[in-house]
Parts: structure tokens; C-alpha cells; sequence
């Protein structure tokens, strides 16, 4: 037809390019027929561009937004939602495991969600969907299958020490602690996170975000000596390994974890510990799961490593804007 008209140019838009893989963004710009009841767009690439992209779909009811008069011009934004992005949550049973799992299924447009839990029990303990896989992280082979096809991984696992029994809180003494055989921090914080980066590194993931603690610049912090674990050392062990594997990341070294709402205080970063010579050195635990999804969306997240806090809640704004929240990071490690 006489109106048809080669597309003069075609250009990814200027959407930041961390958000490239929600949504890609296609600005075409076009003279306008005198009588422009039907366009026809023509693909630089193909006679047939709508038909050769069967993904992009131009302005619907939806994004009329995206057509734009300019003089004789139309300007047609297109916008194609891209795949979403697979994301597996290990230590999914675990207290923020879950909360990052149940996050990323709310947000069925984003992600699929997967979860790694180590036993059925944990499983049953979070709806024991299909998506939730069982497996053990000292047994590097155990996770190849939840692995197997995901975008990002956030590793929430741990060893988690246990409390000696005969602990009576009247006598005013503090608990011990121990960890079992084959759980300690060298097994499941230094062999398990080696062996979850790993898989991640031959599986090809894209983003791995990894939640750490604070204190690990300090040898003779009281965790080290908690079940003679050294619980601060291995994490650190694996948090550079991590850092020197060349797949984007985003290390997280949260304060003290509290069951408390999240999205109500302003988050706080910081470096070397440095934190914890204040008073702001707990933060909610639904919190540290919202900046670990959030980090997936961010370029300015890759290849950060910090601590992270929270404000009481009233005092400072809640933090909303997680672009600038990660853009104010310069650390990476
Ligand atoms: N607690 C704090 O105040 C605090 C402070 C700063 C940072 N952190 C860090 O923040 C992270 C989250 O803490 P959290 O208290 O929410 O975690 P959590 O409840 O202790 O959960 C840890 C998870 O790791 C899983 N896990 C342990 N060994 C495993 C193995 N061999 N294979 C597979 N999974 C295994 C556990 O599974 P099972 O349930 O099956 O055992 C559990 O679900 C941890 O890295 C923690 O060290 C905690």
C-alpha cells in the first residue's frame, strides 16, 4: 500500500539498562499520512515487522500513551514485555528465605519463583508447591536441578546453631551453643555457598545475591566464638569467593535480623562494620528480602558488597527508591 513507509530509524529507548530485561522498549518514528486510518510499520529487518515479532505488541488500548503527534511525525513507543526472570531462593524455609520466596510469587510479572529448602519438612512449612526443590548444599550435586534454568540466585542458607539444652534463664547465665556434626560453618557457610556459586557459575546464572552478616571484619567478634563455629570467618570465605567469580553480585551484610514489618524504616548502608559502632544495627527481616529482590532490578546493585541497617521506624522516610538507595553504594567488598 502507497502509505507504507520504510521506518526512518528504530532505537532501544531510554529505559535504564537494568530494566532492559522487564521490558524492552522500541521508539519508531514515522512520517504521517495525510489519511492515516491504517498504518502499516515495516520493519528495517523484515517486510513484516509485526509478524517477524510476535512479542511486541504497539499501541494497544493499553500503551496508546506509546503514540506520540510531532508535526507531520508519529512517534510510536512500543513496549514488549520480556521473559521473566527465573529466580531461585535457597534457605527458602528459613525466616528470611521465606519471606524472599513468598515476595517473588506475589510478583507473578517479574518472576518465577523457585525455592530451595533442605528437607520435605521445610517444604510442607511453605506450601510444598512444584517449584520448591529439596536439596542439601553440602551436596554440590543434590542443587544442580533447582539451579538448572534460573536467571538469579539469592543464597539464604546458613548453619544455625543450636542452644545447648539445660539452659535455664533465671540463673542469669548466657546459653552455649553448639552446631551438629557436619553443620558447622566450614560445611554449611563456606562448602555449601562455594558449591551454590558454583553450580550458578556452570549453570550460566546471570545475578547472584548473597546474604551475609556483619562483624566479619572483626576476628574476635563474640559469633566466631559462638559453637567455636568462626560462623563470621566462613561466610566471609564464601562472600570472596563470590566477589572474584565474574558473575554479577550483590553481597548483603545485614545487622541483626528482627521479626518485625518491613517497608516502614529508612535502610541504611555502611562499610567495614562501621555500623556497629552506632546505634543502628538491626534491621527487619522483611526488609533485607525486599533489598535482595530489589537488587535483582538494579544495575547500580551489581558488584556492590554492604552493610545494611535500618533507621527506627518514624525517624527518617521509608526507603522507597531502591535505584538511589544502591547508586549511593560504592563498595565492592
Ligand atoms: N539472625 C540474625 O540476627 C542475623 C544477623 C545478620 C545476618 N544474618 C544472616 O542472614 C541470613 C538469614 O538469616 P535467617 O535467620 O533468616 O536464616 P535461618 O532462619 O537461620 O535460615 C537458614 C536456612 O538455611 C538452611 N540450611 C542450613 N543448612 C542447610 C543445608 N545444608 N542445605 C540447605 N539448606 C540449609 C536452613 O534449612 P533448615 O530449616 O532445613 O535447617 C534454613 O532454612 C543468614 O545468612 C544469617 O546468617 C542473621
Amino acid at each position: 500500500m502507497g502509505m507504507a513507509t520504510r521506518v526512518p530509524f528504530v532505537t532501544a529507548a531510554t529505559t535504564p539498562p537494568n530494566q532492559c530485561h522487564k521490558y524492552c522498549m522500541m521508539a519508531l518514528s514515522l512520517p504521517l499520512p495525510a489519511s492515516s486510518s491504517s498504518l502499516k510499520l515495516l520493519s528495517p529487518l523484515s517486510s513484516s515487522f509485526s509478524s517477524s515479532l510476535p512479542f511486541l505488541s504497539l499501541a494497544t488500548p493499553r500503551n496508546q500513551k506509546g503514540v506520540k503527534r510531532v508535526g507531520n511525525r508519529i512517534s510510536v513507543v512500543a513496549m514488549a514485555e520480556s521473559p521473566k526472570s527465573t529466580v531461585l531462593v535457597t534457605g527458602a524455609g528459613g525466616r528470611t528465605g521465606q519471606i524472599v520466596y513468598k515476595k517473588l510469587k506475589e510478583r507473578p510479572n517479574q518472576y518465577v519463583a523457585r525455592g530451595l529448602v533442605r528437607t520435605e519438612e521445610s517444604k510442607q512449612s511453605i506450601g510444598a508447591a512444584d517449584d520448591v526443590f529439596v536439596g542439601d548444599i553440602r551436596d554440590a550435586a543434590s542443587i544442580v536441578p533447582a539451579i538448572q534454568g534460573i536467571d538469579a540466585l539469592i543464597i539464604l542458607t546458613s548453619a544455625v546453631p543450636q542452644m545447648k539444652p539445660g539452659f535455664d534463664p533465671t540463673q542469669g547465665k548466657r546459653p552455649e551453643f553448639y552446631f551438629e556434626d557436619g553443620s558447622y560453618p566450614e560445611q554449611v557457610d563456606w562448602i555449601g555457598q562455594k558449591n551454590q556459586i558454583d553450580a550458578a557459575k556452570a549453570a550460566g546464572v546471570k545475578q547472584i545475591v548473597l546474604v551475609g552478616s556483619m562483624g566479619g571484619t572483626d576476628l574476635n567478634h563474640p559469633l566466631n566464638s559462638l559453637g567455636n563455629g568462626n560462623i563470621l570467618v566462613w561466610k566471609r570465605k564464601a562472600e570472596q569467593y563470590l566477589a572474584d567469580s565474574g558473575i554479577p553480585y550483590t553481597i548483603i551484610r545485614a545487622g541483626g535480623l528482627q521479626d518485625k514489618d518491613g517497608g516502614l524504616r529508612e535502610l541504611l548502608v555502611g562499610k567495614d562494620d562501621e555500623l556497629l559502632k552506632t546505634e543502628i544495627r538491626t534491621i527487619p527481616r522483611p526488609d533485607v528480602a525486599e533489598v535482595c529482590i530489589q537488587a535483582l532490578n538494579f544495575e547500580e546493585a551489581n558488584f556492590k558488597a554492604f552493610d545494611l541497617a535500618s533507621k527506627p521506624e518514624g525517624a527518617g522516610s521509608a526507603t522507597k527508591d531502591f535505584k538511589a538507595f544502591f547508586s549511593q553504594i560504592t563498595t565492592r567488598f
